[in-house]
């Protein structure tokens, strides 16, 4: 059976992930005519709203949207519908189907995207199950999109996945990390593979350090804070959004670009990482942080020990990086908020401007910054014009939006089309999953025992975080 129209049904409609972001993407991919076919979107919740409520809703956020024109807007809240829904509850599925068949009128594929608490997960997927939802018959696909953290810990997560690949085929189930989304993320392998001058200078022989940071200047975003407190910085951004960064930065070159290639050669990077656990003396080499305030957050647990601020020095343990340090850090009430990566290059051998007993002399550094402005800076030391010779630090930047005159698409957008063109290569695979948290939760054992250190709001963090550069390697950047 052919057909052109997809529902994207989002459970999880009243939440936040949805008002921010799952609608601003749908619509602008609408607008700009990059929806494949024809689009309905279904939001599903618990709340006692109806299609008008559900758009008055929509509409009410609607200012945090980039807008096309109010008629495209008006146009848009036509294809939306709401169908009130308890996801525990498996007798409200049946209700769902028969409002989902009578909204689309006629054949259609389906993608579910479950915008939920990880513990609605299961027992939403288990209940679409249960009233046929997720058949796939006569070529009409069915779709679930599942939003981080998946699982908690190594065990927990595979018993999530063991759970859902016994509902759903590994092709139907989207792990989504909206990071491989970012533009400049997957440019990541254009930058290092399709450019002769950077790839041979890519590994331990030339580099001498890599440093990834995602700084963040939001505390508890409203409602977050229950949530939150479970997960901390570790669970919430380091253990995928930061793990992605460095598969994709450090990975080999994939045999071609299909999806397998590209996910085997970064599932590889993150087996080799060295766990923590192994390393003699974790306070050396983990800082965790909390914001001074947090306890007092909505939702937060006032003993809380969770960490709202992490930095860690990793070892990937392969012949291309061997003895590298890679330098992770994230952290919420921070002063700056930008996500980076900056490899910093080995002094030349022998230098013939300056000593290298002096510790300030400068390296050479490509910092891909993913966002905001999303760009690359090469920094390189030139001589300053005139008799003498000054040696000066000089940098040349290349701006994505000032180059291609106009902004890059929201990640969100890229990874719904993805999802309804049944494109998985930026989505996680289950083994990259398993990967990260062996990592994780050896970082987590590590930790244990050390302090969750004490830091101001708008501080850089504990600044024994930057105890972490050894002598002469550098700092933390700032933005
Ligand atoms: C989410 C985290 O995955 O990423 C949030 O749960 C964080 O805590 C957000 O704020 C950051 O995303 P971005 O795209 O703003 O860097």
């Amino acid at each position: 059976m052919t057909t052109d129209l997809t529902q994207v049904i989002i459970f999880g409609a009243s939440g936040d992930l949805t008002a921010r972001k799952l609608v601003p993407a749908l619509y602008a991919a609408y607008c700009q005519g990059l929806f494949p076919g024809r689009l309905q979107l279904v939001g599903v919740a618990r709340r006692p709203w109806d299609d008008a409520s559900f758009r008055d809703i929509l509409t009410q956020n609607a200012p945090k949207i980039k807008s096309c024109s109010y008629d495209s807007w008006e146009a848009f809240l036509k294809l939306t519908s709401y169908v009130q829904t308890h996801l525990e509850t498996r007798t409200d599925y049946a209700n769902l189907g028969t409002r989902l068949a009578a909204i689309a009128n006629g054949p259609c594929h389906r993608v579910f995207y479950l915008a939920v608490k990880p513990e609605l997960c299961l027992p939403s997927v288990e209940n679409l199950k249960a009233v046929g939802l997720l058949e796939q018959a006569d070529g009409l696909t069915r779709r679930v999109v599942v939003e981080k953290p998946f699982g908690t810990d190594l065990p927990s997560s595979r018993t999530l996945n063991d759970a859902l690949l016994r509902l759903l085929s590994e092709d139907q189930l989207y792990r989504i990390d909206h990071y491989l989304g970012k533009e400049t993320v997957q440019n990541l392998l254009v930058f290092r593979f399709r450019n002769a001058f950077f790839e041979p200078l890519w590994n331990q022989k030339y580099v001498e350090l890599v440093q990834i940071t995602v700084a963040e200047t939001v505390g508890m975003e409203s409602g977050r804070g229950g949530y939150y407190d479970t997960s901390g910085a570790i669970r919430d951004i380091l253990q995928n959004h930061l793990l992605q960064l460095v598969s994709l930065v450090a990975m080999e070159p994939p045999s071609s670009l299909s999806q397998k290639a590209i996910r085997d050669e970064k599932v590889k990077v993150l087996q080799c990482l060295r766990p923590p656990s192994d390393m003699p003396d974790a306070s050396r080499i983990i800082v965790r942080g909390q914001y001074e305030g947090y306890r007092q957050e909505a939702g937060v647990n006032p003993q809380s020990s969770t960490e709202t601020y992490i930095a860690a020095r990793a070892y990937i343990d392969n012949w291309r990086w061997g003895g590298v340090p890679f330098l992770l850090r994230t952290g919420k009430n921070l002063p700056a908020r930008f996500t980076s990566i900056t490899v910093q290059f080995r002094m030349p051998p022998t230098t013939l401007f300056g000593s290298y007993q002096e510790c300030h002399l400068r390296p050479n550094k490509i910092t891909l910054r993913i966002q905001p402005n999303d760009g690359i800076d090469l920094d390189f030391d030139v001589k300053e014009p005139g008799s003498g010779l000054v040696v000066r630090p000089a940098k040349l930047n290349f701006d994505y939006e000032n180059y291609f005159k106009k902004p890059s698409p929201d990640a969100y957008q890229r990874l719904l089309q993805d999802v309804v063109t049944g494109d998985q290569a930026l989505f996680i695979r289950s083994d990259e999953v398993e990967q990260s948290w062996r990592w994780a939760d050896s970082l987590r054992e590590a930790m244990q025992g050390t302090p969750v250190l004490p830091y101001a709001k708008g501080t850089w963090g504990p600044p024994v975080a930057n105890d972490l550069y050894g002598e002469c390697e550098g700092r933390w950047v700032t933005g």
